[in-house]
C-alpha cells in the first residue's frame, strides 16, 4: 500500500522552494504536493488579512482539483498552524499529520502587536527590511557558522515575497486560535519534528504538542534551527520516511 500523498506546507514569509531538498527523497515513498500559499511565491492576493482557515480551504480546493480524498499535511511553522486548521475543518481529509517547528498555542497580546508591526513594516519599509531581520533568526547557530551562504539564501527568499501577502498572513497568524484541543482529539498518527537549535519555537513547545496528541512521536533533529527541513535535510527526510513506512504501508 502506498502512503497517502504528502502535502508540504511552507512557513512565513517563504515559499514552496523551502522543500527543494526534501521533495525528491520523499517522492520515492509517496506522491508529494508542495504548493505556494496564497500571497507567496507565484501566488498573489488582495486580502487585507489571510486567516489560517483561508489557507486551509485553498489547500482543500487543491486536493479536490488533484482528486485526492486524503493527504498527510506536513506543515512547517505557519504551515503547521495551517495543517492544524485543516485537521479541525476537514478531519476526514487528513490521514495523519506532520508538525514541524510549530506550536498549537495562540499568540500572546505582545506577539500580536509584533505581527501588526511586521505587517506595517512589510507595507511601508519593504520586504528587504523584514528579510534582514528574520533571516539570521530562522537558522540555527550551527547552520549560521557552517553554512553562512544559507543566511543569504533565506534573506533573498524572504526579500522576494510580496509585501501584501506577507502583511495579510502576519495579521492572519495574529488571529489564530489555540488548537491544542484539536490535537487532543486527533487520534491518527502524528509526527512532531523540531530542531535542537530552534530559537523561535523552543523545545518545550514541541514537547507539549506531542504530549497533547494521543498518537504522536517527537523527533528532535540535532544541529537544526527553525528551518529543520532545510538545515538537516537527510535526517528530516529519514524521519518522515520512517513515519510513513511505520504507519501507512
Ligand atoms: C514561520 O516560520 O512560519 C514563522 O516563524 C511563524 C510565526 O511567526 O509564528
Amino acid at each position: 500500500m502506498k502512503a497517502p500523498a504528502l502535502l508540504l506546507i511552507h512557513g512565513f514569509p517563504l515559499d514552496h522552494t523551502i522543500w527543494d531538498k526534501n521533495i525528491e527523497a520523499l517522492s520515492e515513498v509517496t506522491e508529494v504536493l508542495a504548493p505556494d500559499l496564497r500571497g507567496f511565491g507565484g501566488s498573489s492576493t488582495t486580502d487585507a488579512t489571510t486567516p489560517m482557515e483561508t489557507f486551509a480551504s485553498d489547500l482543500m480546493k487543491l486536493l479536490d482539483q488533484r482528486g485526492l480524498r486524503q493527504v498527510i499535511p506536513c506543515g512547517l511553522s505557519m504551515g503547521g498552524y495551517i495543517a492544524m486548521a485543516l485537521a479541525e475543518l476537514a478531519p476526514e481529509r487528513v490521514a495523519g499529520l506532520i508538525l514541524c517547528n510549530t506550536r498549537s498555542l495562540a499568540d500572546t497580546e505582545e506577539a500580536r502587536e509584533g505581527r501588526r508591526n511586521t505587517a506595517n513594516d512589510a507595507r511601508t519599509k519593504g520586504m528587504h527590511v523584514i528579510a534582514r531581520a528574520m533571516a539570521p533568526k530562522v537558522l540555527g547557530t550551527t547552520t549560521r557558522s557552517t553554512h553562512p551562504e544559507m543566511v543569504a539564501h533565506i534573506e533573498a527568499m524572504i526579500a522576494g515575497q510580496g509585501a501584501h501577502g506577507t502583511a495579510a498572513a502576519s495579521l492572519g497568524m495574529a488571529e489564530r486560535p489555540d488548537r491544542t484541543a484539536v490535537l487532543r482529539n486527533f487520534h491518527k498518527p502524528t509526527l512532531v519534528i523540531t530542531g535542537d537549535e530552534d530559537e523561535l519555537m523552543p523545545l518545550p513547545t514541541s514537547k507539549a504538542m506531542a504530549e497533547a496528541l494521543p498518537n504522536a512521536q517527537l523527533v528532535i533533529l540535532d544541529k537544526a534551527g527553525h528551518l529543520s527541513n532545510m538545515e538537516q535535510p537527510a535526517a528530516f527526510n529519514a524521519a518522515v520516511i520512517h513515519f510513513l513506512r511505520s504507519h501507512f504501508s
